[in-house]
């Protein structure tokens, strides 16, 4: 197994990428502090894993708040013990709105899960990783092929980019004191995200649709979990400061 002994926070465990990550890191025998706000899933999640090497305890939770940012990172050292690897993987999608007719709401919204979250959290992991003195600590975002490329309105793609360019930052701050910190940008996975979706803007969906003419097939949420289980594990120990692309070569286009 090779995430055996590991304590490991997921967050948006309770449906798509973060479901699957879940899934896959319990049956590599991590611990996981598992992260959304509806906690029915996440008990149906923990519950259907109950005979996987590892362990799910579901942790629900808005991660737009600091204060659940943190809970849930002091939740795995009360658990666990400690803290190895933090996935913020939760992400909402906006509505492919061009700056131009962009709201507050939506500008604020998108920025306080995709952006906020993400750094409430990587803040404070930092501080466990540091505090427990072995120079290790992991931390993997899950970014987007937005972050790079054209793929939805001006809200989620900044969002996107700002995380990937804050997953850089903290590689390089913290590489002398043994923390890895990476990122995944997924392109077009089936996932429940358009179900969530706002309706679409005519004019920033007529822009983005011309990049899905010669997009290669959706792919499935594991092939995501399959990358984060590389990044989570010794592996990829000489990994640091990157943002791995799995979109089928989207972004080669
Ligand atoms: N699917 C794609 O094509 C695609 C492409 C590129 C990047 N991504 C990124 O991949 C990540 C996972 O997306 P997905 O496709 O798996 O989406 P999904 O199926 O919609 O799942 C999103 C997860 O995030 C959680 N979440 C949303 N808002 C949250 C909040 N405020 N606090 C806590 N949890 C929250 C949701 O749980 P609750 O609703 O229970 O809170 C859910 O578990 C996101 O960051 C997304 O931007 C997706």
């Amino acid at each position: 197994m090779k995430l055996e002994g590991k304590s490991i926070v997921v967050t948006g465990a309770s449906a798509g990428m973060g479901q699957a990550i879940v899934t896959l890191f319990a049956q590599e025998g991590a611990s996981i502090i598992a992260v959304a706000r509806r906690k029915e899933r996440l008990d149906a999640l923990a519950e259907q894993l109950r005979d996987a090497p590892g362990k799910v305890i579901p942790y629900p939770g808005d991660v737009s708040d600091p204060a659940v940012c943190e809970g849930m990172i002091d939740a795995a050292v009360q658990e666990f013990g400690r803290l190895d690897v933090l996935v913020n993987n939760a992400g909402i999608m906006d509505d492919n709105t061009a700056v131009g007719d962009v709201s507050n709401e939506m500008i604020e919204r998108l920025f306080r899960v995709n952006t906020y979250g993400p750094l409430y959290a990587m803040r404070k992991a930092v501080h466990v990783f540091l505090d427990q003195n072995d120079e290790s600590g992991n931390i993997i975002n899950i970014t987007s092929v937005g972050a790079f490329h054209q793929t939805a309105g001006v809200a989620y793609c900044a969002s996107k980019a700002a995380i990937a360019s804050a997953t850089k930052n903290t590689a390089f701050m913290y590489m002398e004191k043994g923390i890895r910190v990476n990122g995944i940008a997924p392109g077009g996975v089936l996932t429940d995200i358009p179900l969530v979706m706002p309706k679409a803007d005519a004019f920033g969906f007529e822009r983005t649709s011309s990049l899905l003419t010669h997009a290669p097939e959706l792919g499935v949420p594991e092939d995501i979990a399959n990358a984060a289980l590389f990044l989570a594990s010794d592996e990829s120990h000489f990994i640091n400061g990157t943002i791995l692309t799995c979109d089928g070569g989207w972004m080669n286009l």
